[in-house]
């Protein structure tokens, strides 16, 4: 352990020599002090008023010099002093790094990783790395939002397979043989199926209603579902068009559903994603699947139905495809409690990126699909 030595004389050389070896020894117990604890002693032991090293280079180094060498070696002994202050308050800072450091890894139960060395070389005063939260993408978002206004009305969530049987995807749904929905111009195939009979071939499902037809062969009616989901088809990109995006279709079967449930049923959920000033009108339509069908429109959410640009100055857009659930339809699900003649239905299908594009004034469906982080955290 050091002790200040006496001097034998007060050459420069010597004065060195004694500076250099009080540096060596306040560095290496400096090194030692890792806890408040040990760094007390060690602040005690250099900087004690009475008995710590620093009074004792005053009283042994300045009170023995010669009366004429007394300002020089005062002089040099008071930036020795500071040298020792400069080391107290670093090795302060760095036992409370330490400490901190080791608070924070005996919580992640690390405490044997980290040194004092190591924490020596952490600066808590630096900002910290930022980990950013992803958000939910748009798309997923307004999908979450939809399908959570129709649970609030008591509608369980369904799914349905991507890839899909021409069976359930049209078949089933009442599509005629030669309907042009199924055209190789609007779905995608799976290739080599030929040899299959055509009920069994596959394709990428151009639309979320064979869900429709699976979620009937699996439960007697009363029925009420939501099935969000994927779906395809063999559309060019265009500003608005996009050959896979998003559905939320919709079924309600029960004894006595009428088109007034119906209405009921979209004008609240309308209501609910879009704001209570919207309205919602039915215009007669087809679909293979519902008879009668409509298509819903809902007053301009841009100009409130005064006519602008954006409904092509009709005061109403067009937003999805619904009607009553076609008898042809139940009979395929007949074996399963789904008689005609007792139960009836409604169905509705949207999509969601054109809700989506509606509820944050979207430009271009692209923007979803391309990943930029600029869009995206736009809804964060
Ligand atoms: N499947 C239709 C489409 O993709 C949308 C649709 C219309 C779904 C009417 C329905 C419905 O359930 O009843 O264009």
């Amino acid at each position: 352990m050091y002790t200040v030595p006496k001097l034998e004389d007060y050459s420069a050389e010597s004065l060195d020599r004694a500076a250099n070896e009080l540096r060596k020894a306040l560095e290496s117990e400096a090194h030692d002090v890792n806890t408040a604890a040990q760094f007390k002693e060690f602040r005690d032991r250099w900087w004690s008023r009475k008995s710590g090293i620093k009074a004792q280079i005053n009283k042994v180094w300045l009170g023995n010099a010669p009366l004429d060498q007394k300002p020089k070696v005062g002089f040099w002994l008071n930036l020795l002093a500071m040298e020792i202050e400069e080391k107290l308050e670093e090795t302060q800072g760095a036992v409370a790094v330490y400490e901190s450091a080791l608070t924070l890894a005996a919580k992640e139960d690390w405490t044997g990783v980290i040194s004092r060395p190591l924490a020596d070389r952490l600066d808590i005063s630096l900002p910290g790395i930022q980990r950013p939260i992803g958000v939910k993408h748009p798309v997923l978002r307004v999908m979450d939002e939809i399908v959570a206004v129709f649970k609030a009305m008591g509608y369980s969530v369904g799914e349905g397979p991507e890839v899909e049987t021409d069976y359930y995807n049209f078949e089933s749904l009442n599509f005629p043989p030669n309907h042009p929905a199924r055209d190789t111009q609007d779905t995608l195939f799976i290739a080599g199926q030929e040899s299959k009979p055509a009920r069994d071939r596959l394709l990428l499902r151009t639309h979320t209603s064979p869900v429709q037809i699976r979620t009937m062969e699996q439960q007697p009616p009363p029925v009420r579902i939501v099935i969000p989901g994927k779906v395809h088809r063999n559309d060019p990109l265009d500003a608005t068009h996009s050959p896979v995006f998003h559905q939320v279709e919709g079924l309600a079967v029960d004894t006595n559903i009428t088109f007034c449930d119906l209405k009921g049923t979209l004008d609240h959920a309308m209501k609910a994603l879009f704001g209570s000033s919207v309205k919602t009108r039915f215009y007669p339509s087809f679909f293979p699947f519902t008879e009668p069908s409509a298509d819903m429109q809902v007053s301009c959410i841009f100009c409130g139905g005064k006519g602008c640009r954006k409904c092509k100055f009709s005061g109403w857009i067009e937003l999805l495809g619904c009607g009553m659930v076609d008898p042809n339809v139940f009979d395929f699900v007949k074996q399963n409690g789904y008689d005609s003649s007792k139960i009836s239905g409604f169905a509705f299908g949207m999509g969601v990126e054109r809700i989506a594009i509606l509820k944050y004034e979207v430009e271009e469906i692209q923007l979803f699909y391309e990943g930029d982080v600029r869009f995206l955290e736009q809804f964060a």
